[in-house]
């Protein structure tokens, strides 16, 4: 028996994100069947619309959910029926070489579903981030559901399935943002706001956020920004020098991922300081920076996937955190919508006005 539910598919590059029925096969073995309850709308599903992913469509979009886990395939034991889960795209395998050097934050090799979910007429879908979670039910590895408590706001935890959970991630796992450092980040949409309050979390005491929207940098100052910087007419590099004593940043974190972001955030920091990118470059994108400059500046040029969380270790932690007041996750809840309204809040992506659109499904 396979389930027939509702998804929000993408047919071909950039048309329209509609809903359509798909179809979810039982769970095979190492596999879970999941209820979605929520989905953020997180701008990596538009990059899959874009192209700028891959070409594997059709694609069933969406991969920041809570959900509840409605079936388990055979050999599964970590998780059980009706286990309240957030979905990760880091199911860390444990025997990959990174996984053997003890850095499971890499792993090289993290399971996803083996079998596929198909349209009506059995054209298999790709399923975004191996999740695929715009859609009433899912199919996922079982490593793929890390389970949490019962007494949060789903929507708002649901985020810790991929942007917020990269942006705080990027601050505090990558960034490694100390207490009494300073800090800027570059693109305050929800990745970026959340390595604000990342690094809020972690004990920053400059935390400069710098965008081309004032309604995104009024909305950072929220969640910890001591200071606001409007790039659009404003030059970062030098703003951001001027708020930290003419040297630099300690730590610079690059939430948008394009060629002109990165140069800014690579000549904010200051001497021996660290940059984080965070934000994902589209394929036609190239960088170009004198050598000498890389090597005289000194530090580190560092990429964050996934904010090198460990979905174990973070997801309940943080959730934690946001039970005790120190971390406002439903503040990143801008609005709550149905699966027919992904497209609209793909549009809205470009307004300024939302942090996190989050389907609600049950
Ligand atoms: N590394 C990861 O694991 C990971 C995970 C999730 C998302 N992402 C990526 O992070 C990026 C941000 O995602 P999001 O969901 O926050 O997107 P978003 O669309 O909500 O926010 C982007 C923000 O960047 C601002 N911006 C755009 N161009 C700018 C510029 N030139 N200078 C300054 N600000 C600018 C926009 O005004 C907006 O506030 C995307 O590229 C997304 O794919 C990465
Ligand atoms: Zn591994
Ligand atoms: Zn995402």
């Amino acid at each position: 028996m396979a389930y027939r539910v509702q998804g929000v598919v993408v047919r071909e590059k950039n048309a329209p994100a509609t809903v359509e029925t798909i179809i979810v096969p039982d769970p095979g073995p190492g596999e879970a069947v999941v209820d979605v309850i929520s989905c953020g709308v997180c701008h990596t599903d538009l990059h899959y619309q874009q192209g700028g992913i891959n070409d594997e469509f059709p694609f069933l979009l969406g991969h920041e959910s809570t959900a509840r886990v409605a079936a388990i395939g055979e050999g599964v034991t970590e998780i059980a029926v009706g286990d309240r889960v957030i979905l990760n795209w880091r199911a860390v395998c444990g025997q990959c070489r990174a996984c053997a050097k003890g850095q499971p934050q890499y792993c090289f090799a993290t399971h996803n579903a083996t079998q596929k979910m198909t349209l009506e007429d059995g054209t298999e879908l790709s399923a975004a981030l191996g999740i695929g979670s715009f859609a009433e039910k899912t199919l996922v590895a079982a490593g793929q559901c890390t389970k949490i408590d019962e007494d949060s706001d789903a929507a708002a935890v649901g985020l810790l399935g991929c942007g917020i959970m990269a942006g705080i991630g990027a601050a505090i796992n990558t960034g490694e943002v100390k207490r009494g450092e300073s800090v800027a980040v570059i693109g305050c949409g929800g990745v970026g706001t959340a390595a604000i309050a990342g690094a809020q979390l972690a004990g920053a005491t400059t935390i400069i956020a710098v965008d081309i929207d004032d309604a995104k940098l009024e909305q950072a100052k929220h969640f910890g920004a001591t200071h606001t910087v409007n790039s659009r007419d404003t030059d970062p590099v030098a703003a951001i020098q001027a708020l930290t004593g003419g040297h630099g940043a300690d730590v610079v974190i690059d939430a948008v991922g394009r060629p002109e972001t990165y140069k800014q955030a690579f000549y904010a920091r200051d001497l021996a300081g660290r940059v984080v990118l965070v934000g994902v470059p589209t394929p036609e994108m190239m960088l170009e920076l004198p050598l000498l400059d890389v090597f005289g500046r000194g530090g580190s040029l560092k990429s964050s996937w996934y904010g090198d969380c460990l979905p174990s270790r973070d997801f309940q932690m943080l959730i934690d955190q946001h039970k005790l007041g120190r971390l406002d996750l439903a503040g990143f809840v801008t609005e709550r919508i149905g699966l027919g309204d992904v497209q609209a809040a793909f549009d809205k992506m470009a307004t300024g006005t939302v942090l996190r659109s989050v389907v609600e499904l049950s």
